[in-house]
């Protein structure tokens, strides 16, 4: 009787955690999403210092802390969280985590840190500062403070205090220092086509206050476009600006950062929905560390099978889309170009983690069959 009594407070027991488990697991899920630093950030123009710049107060934000880069992040998506509400539940919907989370990957894994110099001096990824000596850090500013300043123009922000002053990266080069800008006008002088297609997206994400109840857009296919021209806009533009950074790279990482920047490319034309989630998962395959002279890919013992796979799949983007002088990029974006074409690719990407040996015949024939739906 009394183990059978035992046996059924058992069964209770194991019903009980079986239908807690998934529920608590999920939410630990979730929270674990968060980039590194996202709790600490400033979440308003509050928390960022105000300075007298030409006589005038202005809120200072310095994208060469971490912290306060990441802060960028933390108030576009705040303000947008309005737009994105029946995207997913409590925010996780917002397309703008892709960038966060991709900034977070990128400190976790060492990449901000100074590459001229050698490893954990001055920019230890303790310390987390962002270096102007990075590459990542370079590229990251295009997808960080233009974003920003775009979010500006298109007055998500407003009202404002006082006007928003970037601060430029310290101890650097004049010419270094001509790639970056303080403000949306100095920032249009050299890159107006970027800070428009930014400004572009964060109009149509942008809440009208005076709504209650934001409508329910029927068209999200548009607005991941639009984030997805903004984003290739922002890479294609600083990649020509950083060939002295990419140098400083070890050759095998050198190959892994060109060769992410244009798979970010076939990744756009799919029209990937860079969510909370989605993004925490594709993410947990890049690199957990830079690549050194003599990392061997896909060997590399101190990473995971999948982390292995993705770089070989990349290294094949890369050399497949050389080798046929770009050919491979304009076939993949026309059999992209309808909504059938654009879930097959989809499902392309996420699976090539698992099915990497694809050959370029076989990708060819893929892409060919696509042709078949009208853009
Ligand atoms: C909603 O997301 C925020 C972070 O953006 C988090 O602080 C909060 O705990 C979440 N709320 C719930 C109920 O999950
Ligand atoms: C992300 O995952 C959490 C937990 O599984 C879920 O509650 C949330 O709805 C998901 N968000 C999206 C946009 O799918
Ligand atoms: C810039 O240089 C000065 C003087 O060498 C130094 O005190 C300061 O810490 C440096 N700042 C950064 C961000 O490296």
């Amino acid at each position: 009787m009394s183990s059978c009594l035992s046996c059924f407070a058992g069964l209770i027991c194991m019903v009980i955690s079986l239908l807690s488990t998934p529920a608590s697991s999920q939410t630990d899920a979730v929270q674990g999403h968060y980039p590194p630093g996202w709790w600490d950030a400033p979440g308003s123009f509050d928390d960022f210092p105000v300075a007298d710049v030409d006589g005038e107060k202005m809120t200072i934000i310095d994208p060469w802390v971490y912290l306060q880069r990441m802060g960028m992040f933390k108030l576009m998506v705040q303000h947008t969280q309005g737009y994105f509400n029946s995207w997913g539940y409590n925010n996780t919907g917002n397309l703008l985590w892709g960038l966060p989370l991709q900034f977070g990957w990128q400190m976790s894994s060492g990449r901000l840190r100074d590459m001229a110099v050698a490893d954990n001096q001055r920019c230890s990824s303790e310390s987390r500062c962002v270096s102007p000596n990075s590459w990542w850090a370079d590229m990251n500013y295009y997808l960080s403070v233009l974003p920003f300043l775009g979010a500006l123009n298109a007055g998500v922000f407003s009202p404002l205090k006082h006007t928003v002053h970037i601060a430029k990266p310290a101890n650097v080069s004049d010419k270094v220092e001509q790639k970056f800008c303080t403000s949306i006008e100095e920032c249009s002088v050299n890159h107006l086509d970027i800070i428009r297609g930014w400004t572009e997206f964060f109009e149509r994400v942008k809440v009208d206050a005076t709504q209650q109840s934001p409508s329910i857009d029927p068209d999200q296919d548009a607005t991941i476009a639009l984030l997805w021209k903004a984003h290739t806009t922002s890479i294609l533009k600083a990649q020509p600006l950083f060939t002295e950074e990419v140098n400083l790279l070890s050759l095998p990482e050198r190959k892994f950062g060109e060769g992410w920047a244009l798979l970010v490319e076939f990744i756009a034309a799919t029209h990937f929905e860079t969510d909370l989630n989605n993004t925490a998962d594709q993410q947990i395959n890049l690199p957990p560390r830079i690549l050194k002279s003599d990392d061997k890919v896909p060997f590399i013992r101190d990473f995971t099978p999948a982390q292995n796979r993705v770089l070989m799949a990349i290294d094949f983007f890369h050399s497949t889309n050389d080798d046929t002088k770009g050919l491979l990029l304009k076939f993949w974006r026309r059999a992209m170009c309808s909504p059938e074409g654009r879930k097959i690719g989809r499902d392309l990407m996420e699976n090539i983690v698992e099915h990497p040996l694809i050959t370029i015949r076989e990708l060819f024939k893929l892409l060919w069959g696509l042709f078949k739906y009208p853009c």
